[in-house]
């Protein structure tokens, strides 16, 4: 390790100032330049950070989540509390208020991985106020189980146990390669009209291409068309998605939501039968043959094939026998032609497995090292006890962190720094990972 490298106090000084840079005194931004707004799953991530260093800020953050809760259930992506900035979507893009269920201030029309729930629960299970943190867990408990209740009935209305995506940008993943198929059978696309904004600060050789945008804005312009409506959306949708990395999170964080409901001495039976549901269900999304968990393009009718980080996130559920766990190690995470450093590559985990012909090491999700995907793999390992492996990902997070400090995204062959300068989660999520000491 490099002498000037930041010792631990320094590095949880410094995310502690970047969070505190990012905030805006309502809500902390994920990037001041990129992302100047609220985002759902990086609220929780950041919620998660500061579980550590500021429980009062963190449980400030999942209420002004919530306020961007529609009335229906849904949460969305992302939340404009403030109006616009220089950022694309604008606020108005999203035509949110053609539906009856939108809330006061404009959001998006999407939702993404859901998890809130067990950031909730990490907060309370480390706040010291124990009478405090039980009164924030009883406030919110009724909008996650709303949450949870819409993404049941809007995404999965025959009750088959799996929700399904209906656009890229839901599963946070945006361009990963496992969603190239189910964009290309979209055909030819007529998006609205749209001006990018995310390559000002940003080079575009880390940014999604060019006809990948047209498909995100397509799809953005079919479901407002249909005012954002969910019975309308499922049955005209032209991307329809069971999501391994979305379906994954949803079942922790139906666990984390069970326990809350418990704490609370409020019925277990609705997230029980979610539970039971989901286990079974996702059985569907393994393939033996190739020895990963694939998605499933419901308008095709089949598998998307495409090896990415997202096959280890059902670790981070405890959905994988031990056997299959131990299997998705040794022939995908230790691989060094896959996801494990050498080959080309210095640092894991790179999102795309590196012998996948659409691995790109710079470009956004389809290759670069994040250090979300980095801390939901390694609490999924820890649950089944890998702890060799846990730790080897845990320490190449924080040197990329020590190195080149807390960005976007890294390039897995010398962990240098893309995307944006100031990122939220990556510091609130290292710091998760430093406390683990
Ligand atoms: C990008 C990421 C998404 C994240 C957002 C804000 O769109 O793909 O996962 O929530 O930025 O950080």
């Amino acid at each position: 390790m490099d002498q000037t490298a930041p010792t631990t106090p320094d590095l949880l000084d410094r995310a502690r100032a970047l969070l505190g840079a990012n905030d805006t005194g309502s809500f902390i931004k994920p990037s001041r330049t990129q992302y100047p707004h609220q985002w759902n799953w990086d609220a929780a991530f950041i919620a998660i950070g500061l579980s550590h260093l500021d429980p009062e800020r963190g449980r400030q953050e999942v209420r002004a989540l919530l306020r961007g809760q529609w009335r229906d259930g849904m949460l969305p992506h992302i939340l404009y509390p403030d109006g616009p900035s220089g950022y694309f979507p604008t606020p108005d893009f999203w035509r949110v208020h053609e539906s009856p269920h939108a809330p006061a201030f404009p959001t998006s029309g999407l939702t993404q991985p859901p998890v809130l729930a067990t950031a909730v629960r990490l907060l309370h299970e480390r706040a010291h106020d124990e009478r405090a943190s039980l009164a924030f867990v009883a406030e919110v408990y009724p909008a996650l189980l709303a949450w949870h209740r819409w993404l049941r009935s809007a995404r999965d209305p025959e009750g088959t146990g799996l929700v399904a995506i209906i656009h890229p940008w839901e599963a946070g993943t945006d361009n990963s390669p496992r969603f190239d198929a189910a964009l290309a059978r979209l055909g030819p696309v007529d998006p609205p009209p749209y001006e990018r904004a995310d390559r000002r600060h940003v080079a575009p050789g880390e940014r999604p291409r060019a006809l990948d945008y047209d498909r995100f804005m397509h799809l953005i312009g079919a479901y407002r068309d249909l005012a954002w409506e969910p019975a309308a959306i499922w049955e005209r949708a032209p991307f329809l998605v069971r999501d391994v990395l979305f379906n994954a999170v949803l079942h922790r964080a139906d666990q984390d939501l069970r326990a809350l409901a418990a704490l609370l001495g409020e019925d277990t039976a609705e997230p029980d039968r979610w539970l039971a549901a989901t286990a079974t269900a996702f059985e569907a999304l393994w393939d033996e043959e190739s020895g990963l968990y694939l998605d499933f393009d419901m308008r095709a009718g089949e598998p998307l094939r495409e090896n990415t980080f997202a096959t280890f996130v059902p670790l981070y559920a405890g959905l994988p026998s031990r056997t299959r766990a131990e299997r998705l190690v040794r022939e995908q995470l230790q691989d060094p032609r896959r996801y494990a450093p050498g080959g080309g590559t210095r640092y894991a985990l790179p999102t795309t497995a590196k012998d996948c012909p659409r691995f790109e090491p710079r470009r956004y999700w389809r290759g670069p090292i994040w250090l979300s995907a980095n801390w939901l793999v390694i609490r999924g390992l820890e649950r089944y006890g890998l702890t060799a492996s846990a730790e080897a990902l845990r320490k190449d997070s924080l040197e990329l962190v020590r190195r080149s400090g807390f960005v976007e995204y890294y390039d897995p062959r010398d962990g240098t720094s893309c995307g944006a300068r100031g990122f939220s989660w990556s510091a609130a999520l290292a710091v998760d990972l430093l406390m683990d000491d």
